[in-house]
């Protein structure tokens, strides 16, 4: 079944909320100007930022007891598609170094690792920067 796809001024629905807490620690509310959500119901969700023709993703996640079942790989590529058919050129994204699950799914999507930033996290942790063209 199709993705469903969350325009700006959306509010995201409270399954949603539930998982950001879960996984986050912080929920991200309601989508803001040039924020884009697509949802598979109850089971994941990947949020991007648009500007222009370029988009970050913001957040990416899938219900733990359905992880590693390919619906985070399926977010990430469907969005994508869809985000290319809108105008969308360039993708970007930070990801935390020790997100090995989430680097490995970037990486074989074919995003390309540009550098480190030092300190990104408010806990101290460096980011890993992320494109894809
Ligand atoms: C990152 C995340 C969205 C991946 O979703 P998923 O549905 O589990 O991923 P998939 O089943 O589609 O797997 C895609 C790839 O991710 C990687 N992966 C998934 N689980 C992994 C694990 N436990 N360890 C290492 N790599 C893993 C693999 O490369 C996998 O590809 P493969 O199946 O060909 O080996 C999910 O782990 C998640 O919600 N994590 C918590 C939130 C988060 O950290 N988000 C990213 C930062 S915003």
């Amino acid at each position: 079944m199709a993705l469903r796809r969350l325009g700006p001024g959306s509010a995201l629905p409270p399954w949603v909320e539930i998982l950001e807490l879960e996984v986050f620690g912080q929920a991200w509310g309601t989508l803001e100007a040039h924020e884009e959500a697509w949802l598979e119901e109850g089971l994941g969700y990947v949020l991007w930022g648009l500007s222009l023709d370029e988009a970050e993703l913001l957040r990416i996640a899938v219900d733990p007891s359905h992880q590693g079942q390919g619906l985070g790989r399926r977010l990430l590529r469907e969005s994508t598609e869809a985000l290319r058919h809108q105008g969308v050129q360039a993708f970007h994204l930070e990801v935390r170094v020790s997100n090995a699950s989430a680097r490995h799914l970037y990486e074989s999507e074919g995003w390309q690792a540009l550098g480190r930033r030092k300190a990104y996290y408010r806990d101290g942790e460096d980011a890993m920067r992320y494109s894809l063209s």
